[in-house]
């Protein structure tokens, strides 16, 4: 059983790390391993609309998107950490959301960490699920909390814990091992050109 830990903020060592490396020590105390990525320091590139990936399973971009994908195809769940960036999520999870659109990540649990100043937890919330959901992924909970300066995320004890809480449920979803049915494809729900 593994739990990867995805976070995606510039700062080094921020709150979201913070309360992503809460979560997977949750997740080692139910017996997973884990492991921690963060696009900190990394080459992490724009999806450049090619659609290589869709044909060849594979995108032609030579980054540290590479690894991180082979990380995300190992994981039994994936934890998706993000500060809000102007009432969004980063740039850089929402790059990783396009550059890992020809995944399979279905049956994967999936969790979510959102830390704001103040306002705009709510969209990187639905649009983290609503990805997931697409993907056919079990969403687990999700945990914001609110925090500025760089490790004040430590003094919210209630989210700390949910935290913890959330990489330990995340254990106990995997374990079940529910799978979708096959031969339905992704959740889309629109149809159009590109669904041709
Ligand atoms: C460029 C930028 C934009 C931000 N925009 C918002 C925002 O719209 N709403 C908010 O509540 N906090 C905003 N913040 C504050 C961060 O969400 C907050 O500092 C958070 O703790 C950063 O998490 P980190 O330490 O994991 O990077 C912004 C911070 C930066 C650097």
């Amino acid at each position: 059983m593994m739990i990867l830990g995805l976070s995606c903020s510039p700062r080094d060592a921020g709150n979201t790390s913070i309360l992503l490396q809460h979560a997977l020590d949750g997740a080692q105390e139910e017996g997973a391993e884990t492991e921690f990525f963060s696009v900190f320091g990394k080459d992490i590139q724009p999806c450049d609309g090619c659609w290589v990936c869709l044909r060849e399973g594979r995108c032609h971009i030579e980054d540290d998107m590479q690894s991180l994908s082979e990380k995300m195809l190992a994981a039994d769940g994936i934890i998706f950490g993000t500060p809000v960036y102007i009432y969004s999520m980063t740039g850089q999870a929402k790059v990783i959301m396009d550059r890992t659109s020809h995944l399979r990540l279905a049956n994967k649990v999936g969790g979510v960490v959102v830390v704001a100043g103040s306002l705009g937890s709510i969209d990187p919330i639905k649009d983290l699920y609503f990805n997931m959901v697409v993907k056919k992924m079990l969403p687990a909970n999700l945990v914001a909390v609110y925090a500025t300066s760089k490790g004040e995320v430590r003094k919210m004890e209630q989210g700390m814990k949910a935290a913890h809480n959330l990489g330990r449920e995340m254990v106990q979803i995997a374990e079940k091992g529910f799978q979708y049915p096959k031969g339905f494809g992704r959740n889309f729900h629109g149809f159009g050109t590109h669904t041709h």
